[in-house]
């Protein structure tokens, strides 16, 4: 399960906890997005996400600095796992899918939970950094990292 999880929320959790439930292993990937400028670093996404995952079993977080599907290649990974919140989300992920696809390895697409499709992590950034509370937004100990970063950010 790929993405930049900057930072990691509830809604990616939920994801991946429904992925472990149909897969063997799944490998929660922090991936490079060249559009995208991430608040956290690379280190900083894969340690939350992998305290995030601790209690999952079979359940484990990596960085994924290159060509996704050669990581899929490097961890045996048979598919790739993405949450759809919106049909916005499914817009920008099927060409990634078709091209993933091209370059051989299958998408799998679970639909967001309603309870947690609001979260995004653009918006817990956006909320945060306007003096909002993402503490239910994000597992523990995720808030008062953004919270820090966001300080420094601001220095
Ligand atoms: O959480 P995001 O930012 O929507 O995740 C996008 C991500 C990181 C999964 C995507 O940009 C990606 O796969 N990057 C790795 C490089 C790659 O394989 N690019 C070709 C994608 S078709």
């Amino acid at each position: 399960m790929p993405g930049s999880f900057d930072p990691v929320t509830l809604g990616h959790l939920d994801v991946v906890r429904r992925a472990a439930e149909m897969f063997d292993e799944v490998v929660v990937a922090v991936a490079t997005n060249v559009a995208k400028r991430p608040l956290l670093p690379a280190a900083e996404r894969v340690a939350l996400v992998a305290a995030a995952v601790a209690g999952l079993p079979r359940v484990r977080a990596a960085e994924a600095p290159g060509l996704l599907v050669d990581f899929c290649r490097e961890v045996g990974a048979t598919a790739i796992v993405k949450g759809l919140r919106s049909g916005g989300d499914y817009d920008a992920e099927l060409p990634m899918a078709w091209m993933n696809r091209h370059l051989g390895v299958e998408t799998v697409f679970l639909p967001a939970d309603p309870a947690v499709a609001h979260i995004a992590s653009s918006l817990v950034k956006d909320v945060a950094r306007h003096g909002g509370r993402i503490d239910d937004l994000v597992p523990p100990g995720v808030a008062a990292v953004v919270r820090a970063r966001l300080a420094q950010e601001g220095t």
